[in-house]
């Protein structure tokens, strides 16, 4: 497995791999792996014949005061895990690499990225976009894969992908908890102990709104029983709970059926987002 910084380096490696009439793979990060992370480039060495991992702290994604100075990095071991599972190249290129200083290029999904995160982080799915468009355009993947922790992450680049005619295969893959719930996220090794200890309640609590949504509560019940059930933590400071169309992201109020309950809090200065899908 290689590692390389340039785009260059990587058409030149994916054209060479492309001649040979292999599948090409793609599952950009923004690096510090996890299994939630693994569990992507495993389905991409499955899923394909040749799996390029990008893992590049994207600035553009980043709101004013937010936590990209603090972003754990650890490019080596990162490296070393994707060896391991059996990954091809790692495209790591730095912010300069990444960005002309007179990039004044934005993609922007409308409609689906002002709501649930991106109405607390304003910008922060028009860096997503941007940069999985301009990742798309230097790896030119077949396929690519995304996580459904991510839920309105994945749901906005479906669309920018349909929108746009880009000719890439997306998948989602499943949530990776650890043991007690939590979903695994970089952000996760913020947690101090004693917030640790009541972060899998964000869970809990969206399990016993999908519980709740099976039986036939409407939407806003279930944001009701979920946003009970996390205000009886002192610890959580509840940003947003919804209950949405799982396509659309419309929520749904009053009506009943399959939905994403998805919610973001923050415990101290962490901020953590999970979802459930309820299906039919
Ligand atoms: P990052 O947070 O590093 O996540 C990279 C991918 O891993 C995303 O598709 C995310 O949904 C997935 N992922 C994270 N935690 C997961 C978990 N516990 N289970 C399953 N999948 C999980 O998301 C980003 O980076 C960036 O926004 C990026 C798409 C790379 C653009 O910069």
């Amino acid at each position: 497995m290689k590692i390389v910084k340039t785009k260059q380096e990587v058409r030149d490696a994916v054209s060479a791999q492309r001649a040979e009439g292999r599948i090409i793979g793609l599952v950009p990060t923004m690096g510090a792996l996890h299994e939630g992370h693994l569990s992507l480039v495993r389905a991409a060495v499955e899923g394909s014949d040749w799996v390029v991992v990008s893992i590049f702290v994207n600035p553009t994604q980043f709101g004013e005061g937010e936590d990209l100075d603090r972003y754990p990095r650890d490019l080596e071991g990162d490296a070393a895990k994707c060896e391991e599972i059996g990954a091809h190249l790692i495209f790591a290129p730095n912010a300069s690499e990444m960005y002309a200083g007179d990039a004044c290029t934005v993609v922007r999904v409308e409609g689906l990225t002002e709501k649930l995160c991106g109405a607390c982080r304003p910008g922060h799915f028009d860096g997503v976009t941007t940069v999985v468009n301009k990742l798309l355009n230097i790896v030119q993947p077949d396929r690519a894969w995304f996580g459904r922790k991510d839920y309105q992450q994945l749901v906005v680049i479906r669309r920018m992908v349909r929108d746009l005619d880009m000719p890439v295969e997306i998948l989602g893959g499943p949530t990776v908890r650890e043991s007690d719930g939590l979903a695994l996220s970089s952000r996760n090794q913020y947690l101090g102990d004693r917030e640790r200890e009541v972060a899998p309640k964000l869970y809990e609590a969206l399990l016993q709104g999908a519980g709740a949504a099976r039986e036939g509560a409407s939407g806003s019940e279930v944001e009701r029983i979920v946003a009970a059930k996390l205000g009886e933590e002192p610890l959580f400071e509840l940003q947003y709970v919804q209950a949405v169309e799982p396509n659309s992201l419309r929520p749904l109020k009053s009506e009943t059926g399959p939905m994403v309950i998805a919610a973001a809090a923050c415990i101290g200065d962490t901020r953590l987002i999970d979802n459930v899908v309820v299906e039919e």
